[in-house]
């Protein structure tokens, strides 16, 4: 798995992908390819063997409406393709957007913010290290969100 600069055609792609409840909140489908594309908005491709198979992205993209965050931290998001999801892919798939951005963006801590309810993200991320360190709900879905934060 590497992290690659995202394509038109990943993004052409990605706005395909949508995820079967109750993972649909994280549903890609309609955006605007643009929104990807954009450099300054934090979004890579996370491809193997050339082909597509997530995307990660880094930054306030990565943040969710209603926490007070501080910039102490390097914020992180992503998602696989939704049909590669619950085959054991997400560890590796978020180290390997770990160690591009300790390359990339030289952070001293990485945040992430996850749905309560999102228990398998919340598995992976604490597989990773990452630990809770507050919770708030957002008044844009009304759902209960864990940060968590890990070294980087
Ligand atoms: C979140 C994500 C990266 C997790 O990766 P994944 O490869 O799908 O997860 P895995 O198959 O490795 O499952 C992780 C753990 O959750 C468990 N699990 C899977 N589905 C579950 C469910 N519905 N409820 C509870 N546990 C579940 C697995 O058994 C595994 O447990 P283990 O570590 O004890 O073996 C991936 O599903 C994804 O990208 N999802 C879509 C977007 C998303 O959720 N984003 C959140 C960003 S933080």
């Amino acid at each position: 798995m590497e992290i690659v600069e995202l394509t038109r055609e990943h993004a052409d792609d990605i706005v395909t992908w949508s995820y079967p409840e109750p993972n649909g909140c994280y549903d890609l489908t309609g955006m605007d390819p643009r929104h990807f594309t954009d450099l300054s908005r934090g979004f890579w491709a996370l491809v193997e063997d050339g082909r597509l198979i997530g995307y990660r992205c880094y930054g306030r993209q990565a943040r969710v409406p209603g926490f007070d965050y501080d910039d102490e931290a390097l914020d992180i998001g992503g998602g696989l393709r939704p049909e590669l999801t619950g085959q054991g892919l997400g560890q590796d798939a978020i180290s390997t957007g770990l160690e591009f951005a300790r390359a990339q963006f030289t952070p001293t801590r990485f945040r992430v913010t996850v749905a309560e309810f999102n228990v398998r993200a919340l598995k992976v991320v604490d597989a990773l290290g990452f630990v809770a360190i507050d919770k708030f709900e957002s008044p844009a879905d009304l759902t209960t969100y864990a940060v968590l934060v890990r070294d980087a």
